[in-house]
């Protein structure tokens, strides 16, 4: 049985739309390397502040880690094999520092850098793009230890782990990505809790915020520098905001909350310069800018990732009392089991908005997709027709943005396979592989066999 054999595609693009997508559009899948890798001790890797937090008792659900994951450390050539037999065009993973410099600065591990090295090579074999993100979240606990990002220091040593990364997989690797979501690192990780360091004070996730932003602007030259022919960029994560209604306390409300979830990094990556009523809003002092730090910052990139779950609607009391709420659910719409909102609008208004307002050189949807809980039969189907109409809804979107103009380049579903979703630990699958942790066994879900499909239609196919 070929894997179109049990595709059931129920749903489906527009094929006019299938026609907007040029013929070199990166069709893609993400992944991040602690959420996949296991092997947490393997070939010198050290601890990252994952582990570390993870094995906090009530920080993860069920005490679970990434120690094992999905073990795609041992499995990775029948991962990318799996990739290449699923028609996929490009691979967004990332790279564990941990992995590549054990004690943070200093030393360059190279059984680590092997190892992404071969996931490289045999991704080349398969014909499938490699897309390189070195910063997704697994800093070297020993650099926590001395202040994590809120030491400028840190900065510092993310140029230089970039520089020992690129300096060995440039030759192969074209596209790179320098941080991951850095709203996240900052704002869950240092004033929520609810990702690792696990701070709570808001003052600190405004210092990180500024450290982890100055570590992507130091890298960005010594990659060009190794590499002048590489393509650089940054993954932000949006979650556009919209009114319910017309009060002047849901708009002022929505600006506020726009500035705090969507301008706080595009604005310094595009324009230079945090925006203005950010820590007022927020009741912070500004960061410890230091001269030139906004210049190497803002430097020209060659695209902006963009990572695209849900929105948010916000709207005024119904009691008038002037103040105003997050509306959610949000009544008459669907929502994945993650609890957020399917808003497919959003990722079309998103593209168009950044196209409008930063005019960035390229932009690709480095995220995207959606958590269900998927049932495996025990054979070889897992039905989950939700996450198919969800990918089919947004890539419709970004059809249409492209059709408006915006420059998207690449579209990544988020996830290739199961995996362990931070603090939700595998209870959340966002796989369009099924992962059946007791044995590793790897299963194609209906929306993996639809995604085959896709790419097989899309232009530019082998197989057109
Ligand atoms: C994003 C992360 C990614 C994954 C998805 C669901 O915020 O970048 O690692 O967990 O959410």
């Amino acid at each position: 049985m070929t894997l179109s054999d049990t595709a059931q595609v129920r749903g489906d693009i527009d094929p006019s739309l299938l026609a907007t997508f040029p013929p070199n559009f990166q069709w893609g899948v993400a992944t991040s390397s602690y959420q996949i890798e296991g092997a947490a001790e393997a070939d010198g890797r050290s601890l990252s502040i994952w582990d570390t937090f993870a094995n906090k008792p009530g920080a993860v659900y069920q005490g679970q880690n990434g120690d094992v994951a999905a073990d795609h450390y041992h499995h990775m050539r029948e991962d990318v094999a799996l990739m290449a037999q699923l028609g996929i065009r490009s691979y967004r993973f990332s790279i564990a520092w941990p992995r590549i410099i054990p004690t943070g600065v200093g030393a360059v591990n190279a059984s680590g850098l092997a190892f992404y090295s071969q996931l490289v090579d045999a991704l080349l074999e398969h014909g499938i793009a490699p897309m390189a993100t070195l910063y997704h979240w697994d800093l070297p606990q020993v650099l926590q230890e001395q202040g994590g990002w809120l030491s400028r220091n840190t900065a510092f040593a993310f140029a230089d782990y970039a520089e020992a990364v690129v300096g060995h997989l440039g030759d192969r690797v074209k596209h790179w990505i320098t941080i991951n979501e850095p709203f996240c690192i900052s704002y869950l990780g240092h004033a929520d809790g609810k990702h690792a360091p696990g701070m709570r004070d808001p003052q600190a996730a405004i210092i990180a915020a500024h450290h982890v932003l100055l570590g992507h602007g130091l890298a960005v030259p010594r990659i060009r520098a190794l590499m002048p022919d590489a393509q650089v960029g940054i993954t932000l994560d949006f979650s556009p905001i919209y009114a319910a209604d017309d009060l002047p306390e849901t708009r002022q409300a929505v600006t506020s909350e726009d500035t705090f979830r969507n301008r706080w990094f595009v604005e310094p990556v595009y324009r230079g310069t945090y925006p203005e009523t950010l820590f007022a809003e927020q009741h912070v002092a500004p960061p410890p800018i230091q001269e030139g730090d906004m210049a190497l910052i803002s430097a020209p990139l060659d695209f902006l990732g963009v990572n695209y779950y849900s929105r948010q609607l916000i709207g005024g009391d119904p009691d008038n009392s002037g103040s105003t709420r997050a509306i959610y659910p949000v009544p008459g719409s669907a929502h994945t089991v993650m609890g957020w909102e399917v808003f497919p609008q959003g990722l079309n208004d998103l593209l168009l908005r950044l196209h409008r307002d930063y005019a960035p050189a390229a932009l690709y949807v480095t995220e995207n997709g959606a958590a269900y809980n998927d049932e495996w039969d025990g054979g070889d189907r897992v039905s989950d027709p939700e996450r198919r109409e969800y990918l089919v809804a947004h890539i419709e979107a970004v059809a249409h943005a492209i059709d408006q103009g915006a420059p998207v380049q690449g579209y990544f579903v988020w996830s290739f396979m199961d995996n362990f979703e931070w603090g939700e630990g595998y209870s959340k699958r966002f796989g369009v592989v099924y992962i059946d942790y007791p044995t590793q066994r790897r299963i194609v879900k209906d929306s993996g066999h639809w995604y085959h499909d896709l790419l097989a239609r899309a232009p530019g196919s082998p197989a057109r």
